[in-house]
């Protein structure tokens, strides 16, 4: 320490004072072989010679009667550990550790061996003492004065000035801002690179990496409070701080914080009451999009469906979207759980959403999740991203950058669950996300009726709904509500008819068409609206409305007079549902039939279109469909099976 800074700072004096004191009284502070400390009320510690540090046992936070054996900076209010035995399994009070001639070793009550050093046998057979530096490391020293058995060796989430990290030794993040459970972010050198990796929890193998620094050996966070890299060329790269030099009356630590960020803190040496961690330096800059090493694979920093966002000093922000909850409420990073999951009652075998009229959604903007796309539409506007989103029943969010972003093609980005590495921010992301929700008050439907029948009887439906495609409500063309070769007659009633209208013209009023008329109508077969098995149907225009002509393949025609009878029939049927039948042709070989048109096209297009109709509007279609089916079978004149 220069003059001038003593000069400078009274306070300084006494400190530098206070260190020579502890210097001179160090050999005192060993630990010796048969030392024991409890873990009880007493609070008794290994004290640094400074006091700067103690080890010794520290309450869990979320489990009073329960203790871990920790490092934590003395002379500080927050006492902030900076390594920990057993964060991961406190014990019960009453529990001990003792310096044995081994090393270290922590006992629960009952005698059970919880946790020891591993310390290395140095051949001279065992411990000479140990001792809680002025560094923050913990060191057991063997009988040949060697080091066996270093804290700085076997580092938690902290490291100290002075420290290293090299390829014997992780780094592994805690589990919470308050927790020292094993979280999920590592440190740690693998062959020539430093990487910052994820892990699964349930394996502990490492997962998708945010950086990795190639070429490097070592870690160094040097006695000043800088840390570099030592590359593998053996030169020294400093890499923080990057601007600021460090105050030389201050704390330091770097740890990598339950969100994967690592941070450079720095601790004035004289507390103020206020004083806090500050933060100098932290890698990576953003973590919410630290999508390095792309693999699309993996949560992000927040977990599963969560949103990331980061602050001015780097850390993670996470929240969970609207409709969705906290897995956990202790642990921000264990992501998020839909509140309603779509489930197979939702979908139709298609993969369409049944009942999308009790699903919304909620829009955020500045969010993306950028990996779990599974489908781009575009070019699209708003409506349609949505409303795709709403009828495909995989899709849990849907994400829109707006047309005038990417030269007029507006994007939409479709998402499966589990989301993963969603980021919000303002900034960078100009997107908007739709989120699917079930609207509030609404109940999730009940499993389908596994009755086979039950089933059957629906695909009968569906197949006579497009068949017919009959809707007064939708105005929906339809190829041939009823066609000659839909129907039979009950016998009796068509030698009924038989018998009466032998010959002449059919008796209604239909009208009976030539063939060059609707040559003409038609514009010589021109405009063709569908093809069905039994013809073909032409768009026609007679006395300037328009029509459907069918024209039935000779293939499938019955005689003149069998004709001239269904026709009759059909053209005595009357009903909103159906297409009405204005009028045929019956001339050599020629059968026609002439229908009125509906203009909007088929029901087809109509309930498998890109807009697809909601769940009401179906239903009403379906209703309908069912009436037309009940005149025909049951209540017109003449009872007409469709097939
Ligand atoms: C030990 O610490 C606890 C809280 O951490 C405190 O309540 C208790 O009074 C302390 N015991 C002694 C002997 O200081
Ligand atoms: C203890 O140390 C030895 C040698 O250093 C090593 O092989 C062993 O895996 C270590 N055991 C544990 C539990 O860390
Ligand atoms: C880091 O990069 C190096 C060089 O590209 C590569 O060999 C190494 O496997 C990478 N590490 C990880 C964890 O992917
Ligand atoms: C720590 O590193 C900085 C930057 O390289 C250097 O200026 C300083 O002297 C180093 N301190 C020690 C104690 O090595
Ligand atoms: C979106 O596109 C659809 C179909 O192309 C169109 O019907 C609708 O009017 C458009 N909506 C807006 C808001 O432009
Ligand atoms: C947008 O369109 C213009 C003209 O078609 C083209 O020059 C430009 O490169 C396009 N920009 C992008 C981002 O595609």
């Amino acid at each position: 320490m220069s003059s001038l800074a003593l000069v400078r700072n009274p306070l300084l004096i006494l400190l530098t004072c206070f260190f020579l004191l502890a210097a001179a009284q160090e050999g005192s502070r060993n630990v010796h072989v048969g030392d024991v400390l409890h873990a009880d009320n007493r609070n008794l510690t290994w004290q640094s010679p400074s006091g700067d540090f103690e080890f010794g046992f520290r309450r869990a936070p979320d489990q009073q009667d329960r203790f871990f054996l920790a490092i934590w900076f003395a002379n500080i209010p927050e006492k902030t550990i900076v390594w920990s035995a057993n964060g991961d399994n406190p014990v019960e009070t009453e529990s001990r550790v003792e310096l044995t001639s081994n090393g270290l070793v922590l006992t629960a009550p009952s005698g059970m061996e919880l946790w020891w050093s591993n310390s290395t046998q140095d051949g001279t057979g065992g411990v000479s003492h140990a001792a809680m530096l002025d560094t923050g490391n913990f060191v057991i020293t063997g009988r040949n004065s060697e080091n066996i058995w270093e804290s700085f060796q076997n580092p938690t989430d902290t490291i100290l000035p002075g420290q290293e990290l090299g390829l014997d030794s992780i780094l592994s993040s805690a589990i919470s801002e308050t927790s020292y459970k094993k979280g999920r972010f590592q440190l740690r050198f693998t062959s020539e690179s430093l990487v910052l990796n994820q892990i699964d929890v349930i394996t502990g193998k490492p997962l998708q990496f945010y950086f990795n620094i190639t070429d490097v050996s070592r870690l160094i966070f040097n006695k000043s409070g800088y840390i570099l890299i030592r590359k593998s060329s053996g030169s020294l790269v400093e890499i923080a701080p990057e601007n600021t030099v460090p105050n030389q009356d201050s704390y330091y630590k770097a740890t990598l914080g339950f969100d994967g960020v690592f941070t450079l803190y720095s601790h004035s040496k004289i507390s103020y009451g206020d004083a806090t961690w500050a933060s100098w330096w932290y890698r990576p800059k953003d973590i919410c999009s630290s999508f390095v090493g792309i693999e699309a694979l993996g949560s992000g920093p927040c977990g599963y469906n969560s949103i990331c966002q980061s602050n001015q000093d780097g850390r993670a922000t996470c929240r969970c979207p609207y409709g969705f909850s906290v897995l956990d409420a202790k642990n921000p990073l264990f992501g998020c759980r839909p509140n309603y999951q779509s489930k197979p009652e939702d979908c139709d075998e298609e993969g369409f959403t049944i009942g999308e009229d009790r699903f919304e959604f909620n829009t955020m903007q500045f969010a993306d999740w950028p990996f779990s796309d599974y489908e781009l539409l575009q070019p699209v506007n708003e409506t349609e991203c949505s409303r795709s989103c709403l009828i495909d029943c995989i899709c849990a969010v849907a994400i829109l950058e707006a047309p005038e972003l990417n030269n007029g093609t507006g994007r939409c980005w479709k998402k499966k669950l589990p989301l993963s590495k969603g980021w919000f921010n303002q900034e960078q992301i100009n997107r908007k996300a739709f989120i699917k929700v079930l609207k509030s008050g609404e109940s999730p439907l009940s499993p389908p009726n596994p009755n086979p029948s039950e089933k059957r009887q629906n695909q009968v439906n569906l197949i006579l709904s497009v068949l017919l495609g009959t809707s007064a409500f939708f105005n929906i063309f339809t190829l041939a509500v009823i066609s000659l070769f839909l129907f039979c007659f009950y016998q009796r009633k068509l030698k009924d008819l038989n018998g009466i209208h032998g010959k002449g013209e059919i008796e209604t009023n239909l009208r009976c068409f030539t063939y060059k008329e609707l040559e003409d109508a038609t514009k010589g077969f021109k405009e063709e609206l569908g093809k069905g098995a039994f013809g073909t149907v032409y768009k026609g225009e007679l006395s300037r409305n328009y029509v459907a002509v069918k024209k039935l393949e000779k293939v499938f025609q019955c005689g003149k007079k069998e004709f001239k009878t269904e026709v009759k029939v059909i053209g005595h049927t009357r009903h909103q549902n159906l297409v009405r039948l204005l009028g045929y042709c019956n001339e050599d070989e020629n059968r026609l039939l002439v229908y009125e048109l509906m203009q909007n096209g088929s029901l087809a297009s109509f309930l498998f279109g890109f807009l697809r109709p909601s769940w009401k509007q179906r239903l009403q279609i379906a209703s309908g469909i069912a009436r037309g089916l009940t005149y025909l079978h049951e209540e017109c004149s003449t009872q007409i099976i469709h097939l």
